[in-house]
């Protein structure tokens, strides 16, 4: 397993640019199912979780053209030829369970792996599945498989329009059900739908497909089912975790660095706590410019929530920031039950953080000591990298594949800084 090489103290200067969004990417591909025609993807960020969710499409039938370095995806599934989403692939990536609604509005079964439990949390799908046997679908639960057929007595085999309430915030319920009520008889309306920026992504290219849509963004949306999608064309929304991460990258080096691409819209809770800390967030043409001059950093506390709050997927990169700030912070994680797992990997490197059921308390020290560290889910991973960047001396992160899953030439954005960043391959 490769290895990242961190050697701190370098403040960060220049620009780095922000690719496609892999949570806006992953739930793009599935759409592909509801159409037989070509579904072109655009600005597709080079991930291991899209090669993943490619060879997963291929084994239900999809052929696949994939111009990585120029970020161009192109899919077709002309039909589904086995609606079986194998418990190997879903247990690398949760994303997979998406299959699962286009699959019955497509052709009214499928068949996907429960995902089991991951790092952060034990994250069933449950919403998912009681808001398809909600649109009609029956699911048979056996050998870890969700068996789900939509029976001829439900509109002949197609999924029907409901009222659906999300019970709590679900980003991939809210996904799975958008994409089936696209070819649903009826009219859906989803309420207390996640509100997330890659939703309305979703949104835009399924009704380039040709769905009705009303209200994405929002918490009601209002889909009305037709008879079939085509193919459409899609640029890949700006990745606002990438450009949030990269943004702290400046405010923990004490550097000036424009985030190329960057959108104050899709960052907006995260700039607010980084102007409370003394950093300057500025829109420049191009993106945004973040910089932090000699001055210290001062404490700041937040809770995680759904968009437009602030995003989980950035509180480990936060909390990183938060060990070197001028004083006591409290960190409050609401969405995931077990995210504090870089905590003790900061305290290895001289961080000073208590916790307490899903409140971390941070308080600040003058300087982090470089230390061999181990990632153990993707954000942590960035968090150990940006906590290495400011650190006294070197920093070795070990299992370095969580972070390929999500950010792209992580190494190369940031020495074209200035980091001294170097990746230690396994056979090296
Ligand atoms: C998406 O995961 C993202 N992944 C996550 O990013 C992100 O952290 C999360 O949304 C929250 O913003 C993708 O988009 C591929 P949820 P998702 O359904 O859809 C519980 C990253 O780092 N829940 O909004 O799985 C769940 O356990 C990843 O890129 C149920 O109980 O998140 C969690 O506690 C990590 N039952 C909470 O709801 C369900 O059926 C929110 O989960 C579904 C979810």
């Amino acid at each position: 397993m490769d290895k990242i090489a961190v050697t701190g103290g370098v403040p960060l200067t220049g620009r780095i640019p922000v690719s496609g969004s892999k949570n806006a990417c992953l739930p793009l591909m599935t759409a592909a199912l509801l159409t037989d025609q070509t579904l072109t993807l655009t600005n597709v960020p080079d991930l291991a979780d899209i090669g993943t969710l490619s060879t997963l499409l291929r084994s239900l039938g999809a052929t696949t053209e994939h111009d990585a370095a120029g970020g161009r995806l192109d899919l077709r599934v002309a039909r589904l030829s086995s609606p079986l989403a194998h418990y190997d692939i879903v247990r690398k990536m949760r994303a997979s369970v998406l299959v699962l609604g286009p699959m019955l509005a497509r052709d009214g079964a499928g068949t996907v792996s429960l995902p089991g439990g991951c790092a952060i949390g034990a994250r069933p799908v449950d919403l998912h599945l009681k808001g398809l046997e909600a649109m009609g679908a029956t699911l048979d639960l056996r050998d870890g498989y969700v068996h789900a057929t939509v029976p001829r007595s439900v509109n002949g085999g197609r999924l029907r329009g409901v009222s659906y309430r999300f019970p709590f915030v679900s980003v991939g319920a809210t996904e799975n059900l958008l994409m089936a009520a696209t070819l649903a008889k009826g009219t859906t309306r989803l309420v207390n739908a996640a509100r997330e920026p890659e939703i309305a992504d979703l949104a835009a290219c399924l009704s380039a497909m040709g769905a009705r849509i009303e209200g994405a963004g929002t918490s009601t949306i209002e889909i009305e089912g037709v008879d079939a999608l085509s193919g459409a064309e899609h640029a890949v929304i700006a990745d606002r975790i990438e450009m949030g991460s990269f943004m702290i990258a400046p405010a923990i080096t004490g550097g000036d660095v424009v985030v190329e691409g960057g959108r104050l819209d899709l960052v907006s809770a995260l700039a607010e706590a980084l102007d409370a800390a003394g950093v300057s967030v500025e829109p420049v043409e191009g993106g945004l410019r973040v910089r932090r001059g000699g001055a210290g950093l001062n404490p700041v506390s937040l809770v995680t929530e759904p968009f437009p709050g602030y995003a989980t997927d950035l509180q480990a990169q936060m909390m990183a920031l938060m060990t070197l700030a001028d004083g006591t912070s409290t960190i409050t994680e609401q969405i995931f039950e077990n995210r504090f797992m870089h905590v003790p990997e900061l305290t290895r490197m001289g961080a000073r953080i208590d916790v307490n059921g899903n409140t971390a308390t941070v308080t600040g020290v003058p300087s982090l000591r470089g230390a061999p560290v181990m990632a153990t889910d993707l954000r942590a991973s960035i968090s150990l990298i940006l906590a290495g960047l400011a650190a006294q001396g070197e920093t070795v992160v070990s299992r370095v594949y969580h972070l390929d899953r999500g950010y792209e030439r992580i190494e190369q954005k940031l020495r074209a800084c200035g980091a001294r960043i170097e990746r230690i391959r396994a056979d090296d």
